[in-house]
């Protein structure tokens, strides 16, 4: 199968929307009632997400679009936004092959913000790299560089990849 990673173009918008919402299905149920919406991310939320910075990475194979992988950069930090793959492809590598991708673009420390009950998520991230930070580290942190409602920061948890161990931002 022709895998390939690329930059996302606005030709993407309507298949990144749709790989967002497919895979946001998992949150059902599981992250609090009151942060779920159905569908989880509008064309707005989402054309707001690319205004405020996100750029975001797409993995396509067979020409089909199966992941996206946005990256903000925040100065000190670059942060992982909105990772998802489509449901029929997950565990298949592909949500690695875009991290691992987009890693190599940056050499700041890379900080992940997710739902505190996406045990799934977790270990996707625990797995390539990444240490959950204290419960007053990830406060903080959600505060300075990610702009959510309280609500969200209070049911979010931040990992942190080993450049951030080692970082002067800490
Ligand atoms: C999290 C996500 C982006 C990972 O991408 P992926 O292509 O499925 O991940 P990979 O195949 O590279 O890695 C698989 C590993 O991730 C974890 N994982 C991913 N999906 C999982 C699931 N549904 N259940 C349990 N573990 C899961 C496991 O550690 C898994 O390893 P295993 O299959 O050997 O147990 C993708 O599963 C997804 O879109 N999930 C729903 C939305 C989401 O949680 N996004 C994260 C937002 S921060």
């Amino acid at each position: 199968m022709a895998v390939h990673i690329r930059s996302s173009t606005d030709a993407d918008f309507a298949a990144t929307l749709a790989i967002i919402n497919d895979a946001a299905v998992a949150y059902r149920g599981v992250i609090p009632a009151d942060r779920w919406h159905d569908p989880y991310m509008s064309a707005d939320e989402l054309n707001q997400e690319i205004r405020d910075g996100v750029a975001f990475w797409v993995s396509e194979q067979d020409g089909r679009i199966v992941g996206v992988m946005g990256i903000q950069d925040k100065g000190d930090v670059t942060l992982v936004r909105h990772a998802y793959v489509v449901r029929t492809t997950q565990r298949s590598g592909v949500g690695t092959e875009l991290l691992r991708h987009v890693e190599s673009l940056v050499d700041k420390p890379i900080l992940i913000g997710t739902w505190a009950a996406a045990s799934w998520a977790i270990d996707f991230y625990r797995r390539n790299g990444f240490n959950l930070v204290s419960t007053e580290e990830k406060d903080r942190l959600l505060r300075t560089y990610w702009s959510i409602p309280a609500r969200q920061v209070e049911t979010s948890v931040v990992l942190a990849d080993a450049r951030w161990s080692r970082s002067a931002a800490r």
